[in-house]
Order: C-alpha cells, then sequence, then structure tokens
C-alpha cells in the first residue's frame, strides 16, 4: 500500500486496469444471464393480424393488445415463458411460422383440416361463426344464396374468404379481397360492395364502433361451427403441451372467465 502510495501508477495505466476490471466484470455479468440452461426463460415470438378488434388490434401507442393477447400473455404467465407480439399480415402468417420467423400465431385462426397441414394447433380456445354483413337498406340479401350474383368483400386467405370462393368461384371478379378487414368493411361502408362475409365477435363489434345502425347480419345454416386455435410448428409438441396446460388452467381457476368478461361482457360467446 506504502509502495503504491510513493509511487503513484501513470495515468494511463491505471486507465487501463480500470478499464480491464470493467470489462471482466461485464464479461461476468453477460455470462449470468446468457446461461441457455433448462431455467432461462425463454421468448417467444407470436405472430398476429393486429387489425381485428376486439381480439388483437393497436392501442395509440401501437401496442398490440386484445382478448387474444390476454389471453396469450395469461397462458405464458402459467407455462413460464415471455412473448413478443409482431403484426403479420394475415395472409402470410402461416409461412411466418413455417419459415421460423414466428413461433406461435394467435389470430382469430380458426382451425381447419388444410392448416393442419402446416401448423399444429391447441385445444380450441373459442366458438366462431361466419357472419353475413349487409346494408339495412338491401332488402334482397336473405340468405348465403343471395350473395352468388352479387359483390362480395372478405379479408384474403380467411375462412369467410375460402366460404364465399365456394359459392361464388375462386377466380370470380365479383369478390373483393383485401388485406386487412378494416378495409373490407370500408369498401362495405361506401358501397363499393354489397355484402361482407367474415367473423361473428370483429363483425359484431365493428358495428358497434362504426355506423351499425345502417347494416344488418345475417347467418345461414351453410355456415359451421368454427373454433379458433393456437398454433406452433409443426411437431413443436413441447410448446404445444405447455399452451395447452396453460389454457386448460386458466379455464379452470376462472382467468378466462375474467379475460371474456373484461371483452365480450355477459353475452361472451
Ligand atoms: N377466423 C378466420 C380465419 O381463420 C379469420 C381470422 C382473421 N384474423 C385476423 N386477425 N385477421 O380464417
Amino acid at each position: 500500500f506504502s509502495a503504491c502510495h510513493k509511487t503513484p501508477l501513470p495515468v494511463s495505466l491505471r486507465h487501463l486496469l480500470l478499464s480491464l476490471a470493467c470489462g471482466l466484470l461485464l464479461a461476468g455479468c453477460g455470462k449470468e444471464t446468457a446461461v441457455d440452461g433448462p431455467q432461462a426463460i425463454k421468448t417467444y415470438t407470436v405472430g398476429t393480424d393486429a387489425a381485428y378488434a376486439p381480439m388483437e388490434m393497436q392501442d395509440e401507442k401501437k401496442d398490440i393488445i386484445g382478448f387474444d393477447i390476454e389471453l396469450l400473455n395469461a397462458i405464458a404467465d402459467k407455462a413460464g415463458f415471455r412473448l413478443r407480439f409482431v403484426h403479420t399480415p394475415f395472409e402470410s402468417i402461416f409461412s411466418s411460422l413455417q419459415q421460423g420467423d414466428r413461433d406461435i400465431l394467435i389470430s382469430s385462426i380458426t382451425i381447419t383440416d388444410e392448416r393442419r397441414q402446416v401448423a399444429d394447433f391447441s385445444t380450441p380456445y373459442f366458438e366462431a361463426r361466419q357472419l353475413i354483413v349487409a346494408p339495412q337498406a338491401d332488402m334482397q340479401i336473405h340468405r348465403f344464396e343471395d350473395l352468388r350474383t352479387r359483390k362480395v368483400a372478405v379479408q384474403t386467405a380467411t375462412t369467410g374468404d375460402l366460404l364465399t370462393q365456394k359459392l361464388m368461384g375462386k377466380n370470380n371478379p365479383d369478390i373483393k379481397r383485401f388485406d386487412s378487414m378494416p378495409l373490407a368493411m370500408a369498401e362495405l361502408e361506401s358501397r363499393g360492395v354489397d355484402a361482407v362475409v367474415a367473423d361473428e365477435a370483429m363483425v359484431k363489434y365493428y358495428l358497434r364502433h362504426h355506423d351499425g345502425a345502417n347494416f344488418r347480419t345475417l347467418s345461414d345454416p351453410a355456415f359451421s361451427q368454427e373454433h379458433y386455435g393456437i398454433a406452433v410448428r409443426r411437431g413443436n409438441a413441447e410448446l404445444l403441451n405447455q399452451i395447452n396446460r396453460g389454457l386448460a388452467a386458466l379455464k379452470a381457476d376462472g382467468t378466462y372467465a375474467r379475460i371474456s368478461e373484461k371483452y365480450f361482457g355477459t353475452q361472451s360467446p
């Protein structure tokens, strides 16, 4: 100590030692958190088309919120992983999963046999069906069949799109296919089309928040019961099991009911 005191280290050497010590400290810290053992908390990237209120949407700060988001966050809390939600166009949502850009999809996605070929689905978490939206004043639309000779807007690659293609023909130019649901609804509002075919929960919410009084909704026996599922890459059984276990726990402990109540009130579907 006294030797040190008598002959102080040159300033440059002191700086060198100091920065060396800092470097070691930082490296040490980095190692602590980078350990990828079984205890490491995983973060999964979630794809969602966040223009589908109240299921998935963006608030003023562009944060992604909604029923699906709260549900998956609650599942992640149970399962002990973290989530990063990324706005993803619905049309390319499955390829984003297959390519590894997303680990999980939650986007009001109807479980279908065709989609089961490209992704694995959780147990169903929500019941859905299609609705026809038509102007109040158009008295000629009573059922799905009546749309055959009309102009119809849908969101590309949705079950509403597929059903409408079945009715009107795959390449029928009277099917106006849009990248997002708000665009399809806007087309109806400006009477560029005669009707929209889309999911009930989103449609009802949309009409409550827009000029709903000018429109009516119709169901049709041709529309079968649909179920939403959470998707993961095929074969990702570990993650799927965690999601399914989390979902079951949320249903058992009342969390699912609370989130549902928050978004749908008492007329929860
Ligand atoms: N349930 C429909 C389907 O799976 C529509 C889903 C659209 N979701 C969305 N976030 N735009 O095809």
